[in-house]
């Protein structure tokens, strides 16, 4: 187990937007949170990323206790959100910002930097290296030194993702990782996703398309009204009448 919450609970005056959530995140699987708008899935993102302290309850990752740390001391750990297409660096190329994504990871200081030290060095290599190679990982490989400005929306979702790779966290969190995106597009980031978790990582992602959830996810947890109304895997949660009642008003998954 990666990470736990604990009767993870975040409200807004008289709004419980999560409830008392209870749910955890297996090494290496990929976790879905579905639900229904409002049902707080992004506000459960917040919570585990830092960006909202809770209310009550609690996050544990890798057996520490997380509650309330601010997002940079989560990201510290190893948890990396993937962001919207809006901060990407869009005057800037793809390979910079693939080099940017890395930075946290580097230690050279100014007057390595000045000096040229071994280590600045080193770490340069290294991460030209990286930059090389997660290009190619995300399918960028041929817009290397492309700026971000000129790119599709589906090639900025690929680079958001180097992004977040290029870190090397534990833990991937994605919301809605193919929105605003078409079809085929859609059908080149699940490609892209299955890739990643085929690397080692471990992802918990917010969707809204069910056939994309049904086809990606290890297990699925669902919300609504802020609290966890069922979990499992993508075969019980399409079957499980709680669900089908309340979250697809009574129409089948698939
Ligand atoms: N910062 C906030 N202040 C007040 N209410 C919020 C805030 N963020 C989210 N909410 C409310 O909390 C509920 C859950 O929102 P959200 O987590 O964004 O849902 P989802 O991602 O499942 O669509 C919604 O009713 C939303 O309006
Ligand atoms: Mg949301």
């Amino acid at each position: 187990m990666l990470l736990k919450t604990e009767a993870l609970s975040k409200h807004f005056g008289g709004l419980k937007a999560v409830d008392a959530v209870d749910f955890h995140i297996n090494q290496g699987e990929i976790l879905a949170i579905i639900g229904p708008n409002g049902s707080g899935k992004s506000t459960l993102f917040n919570l585990i990323s830092g960006t909202l302290p809770p209310t009550s309850g609690k996050v544990l990752f890798q057996d520490e206790n997380i509650t309330g740390l601010k997002s940079y001391q989560v990201a510290a750990r190893g948890i990396k959100r993937t962001f919207q297409t809006t901060t990407l660096f869009d005057q800037l190329r793809v390979v910079d910002n693939l080099a940017i994504g890395r930075r946290v990871n580097t230690q050279t200081g100014f007057w390595d930097a000045l000096f040229r030290t071994a280590r600045w060095k080193r770490e340069r290599d290294e991460t030209v290296g990286k930059v090389l190679e997660l290009s190619g990982f995300v399918g960028l490989a041929n817009k290397f030194f492309d700026f971000v400005s000129t790119l599709s929306q589906e090639a900025q979702k690929r680079l958001a993702m180097g992004i977040a790779l290029a870190s090397e966290p534990k833990l991937l969190l994605m919301d809605e990782p193919t929105a605003g995106i078409n079809l085929e597009e859609t059908a080149g980031i699940i490609e892209l996703i299955r890739a990643i978790k085929e690397a080692g990582m471990t992802i918990c992602l917010i969707e809204h398309k069910m056939r994309m959830v049904m086809d990606l996810a290890d297990r699925i947890v669902v919300l609504n009204y802020g609290s966890k109304i069922a979990e499992g895997t993508p075969a019980e949660i399409s079957e499980n009448p709680v669900v089908i009642e309340a979250y697809l008003g009574g129409k089948t998954v698939a």
